[in-house]
């Protein structure tokens, strides 16, 4: 969501007491992207039992909707009757993404491999901001038709087309980058490779050899060949671990707390901030996939239990990033809460400055503002702890997570928040201030 022309201010007070208590894990946005086009691309019906009900991802229902696929949602159960990975079709010529990256990036690559579709992507302010080079590119390597603004901004028109396969280095290490040409493979002729520098969430590999589509992995070499058909079929969607890490962060902040996040994801791709917690002293209880844990691997969940202690730096390097990409803004937050004079260091996450905001800046001025001693770098932060954040006032930038860091900061800080657009978490997380309320009460 872009920030809201009369965004509302919401105030957080200082907590009174400890947090305790269980809170439901939010389904996984990731996953329920993928679900909305895997199953949209499947050729019977998919029944989806915890779809995530909030704006990006119901962005993805409206969007296989306008593509063919029939979508029948009752709550967070969706059924969906799928058009065949070949049969989209496209009336209206375009395609709302709204806030979503993922969608964006995902539907290119399907769109790019059907020959006679016509599509133009847009969405919202922050999503015609967000750099498009990067699939536009292996995709243009494979043949595909694309017009983008200035050659690289939504809205995109992808033209659909026969497309060949390719071998393809990602220069970034990114999740939807890799699906994106994934897709784009499986209606590819012949063989399609991506290599990753650095391993990053591996949903779509999981979901789509789950699925029956030809794909294999070797070390960082992941092969797709090209197929007729695929069939998700029926998916329960684990809990996000980047939702779960609010609840956690906030436990971890707030003196005396004792939080349990029942039915985390425990895919190893997506706990790299429980590692990174853990680091800097975090106690939490509960078990994660050890790393390198195939792709052919059913996704599980946990609960985790997390409970208050002192907190020290850390340091993030790039081979980890991405294992942690969306909760690096969290670190900043915990980092701040360290024991005064400890040091927590991000370095190799240039790509934190292309997120629904520039969350370098971010974390840096708007903690700053509360506070926080950030020493911002062209590819992370430096963070001095001093125990503690004063308070005063948080603008989200329209940025879902940076909205849900406002009111953690609140909670913990000596004087409370105002979070500025606090609407914004309904990206992700609809009812994050509600979970946080129970918590606070018992
Ligand atoms: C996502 C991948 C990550 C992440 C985003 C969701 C995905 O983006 O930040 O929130 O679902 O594949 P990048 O692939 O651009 O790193």
């Amino acid at each position: 969501m872009s920030a809201s022309a009369n965004p509302t201010t919401t105030r957080i007070d200082p907590a009174t007491g400890p947090l305790s208590g269980h809170v439901l894990c939010p389904p996984d946005k990731s996953i329920s992207h993928r679900c909305a086009l895997f199953g949209a691309m499947s050729q019977g019906r998919t029944v989806i039992e915890r779809y995530l009900v909030a704006q990006d991802t119901l962005s993805t229902l409206a969007a296989v909707e306008s593509l063919g696929a029939r979508v029948q949602r009752d709550g967070d159960r969706v059924v969906i009757d799928g058009v065949g990975l070949r049969g989209l079709t496209a009336p209206g010529g375009i395609v709302d993404v709204g806030n979503a990256g993922t969608l964006l990036r995902l539907l290119a690559g399907w769109i790019a491999g059907v020959p006679g579709l016509v599509v133009t992507l847009d969405g919202d302010a922050s999503i015609r901001t967000r750099p498009m080079g990067r699939v536009i590119d292996p995709l243009r390597l494979m043949d595909a038709q694309i017009d983008a603004t200035n050659d690289r901004f939504a809205p995109v028109t992808v033209t659909g087309g026969t497309l060949r396969g390719i071998e393809y280095t990602l220069p970034v290490a990114s999740a939807q980058v890799k699906s994106c040409v994934l897709i784009a493979g499986m209606l590819a002729e012949g063989e399609t490779t991506v290599v990753e520098p650095v391993a990053s969430r591996d949903h779509t590999e999981r979901m789509l050899a789950a699925a029956g589509a030809p794909l294999t992995r070797d070390g960082d070499r992941i092969t797709i060949r090209t197929t007729d058909a695929i069939e998700l079929g029926d998916t329960r969607v684990p809990g996000d671990p980047s939702s779960a890490a609010f609840p956690i962060a906030a436990a971890l902040i707030v003196p005396g707390s004792t939080v349990h996040v029942d039915e985390v994801s425990t895919n190893w791709t997506r706990a790299g901030f429980v590692h990174i917690a853990r680091r800097m002293g975090a106690q939490i209880e509960g078990p994660v996939e050890a790393p390198g844990t195939p792709h052919t691997t059913p996704e599980v969940t946990t609960t985790l239990s997390v409970t208050h202690g002192p907190l020290r730096g850390t340091t993030v390097e790039a081979d980890e990033v991405p294992l942690a990409i969306d909760e690096l803004p969290l670190v900043a937050l915990l980092g701040c809460f360290a024991e005064p004079g400890e040091i927590t260091t991000v370095t190799g996450a240039q790509e934190l400055r292309v997120k629904e905001t520039d969350r370098i800046a971010a974390v840096a001025e708007e903690l700053g503002a509360l506070g926080g001693k950030i020493t911002p770098t062209d590819d992370g932060f430096i963070v001095e702890g001093t125990g503690g954040l004063i308070g005063g006032t948080l603008h989200s930038r329209g940025d879902h997570r940076m909205a849900m860091i406002g009111a953690l900061a609140g909670l913990a800080s000596a004087k409370g928040v105002d979070v500025v657009d606090m609407e914004a978490a309904d990206v992700s997380y609809p009812t994050f201030l509600d979970d946080l309320a129970a918590l606070r009460s018992r």
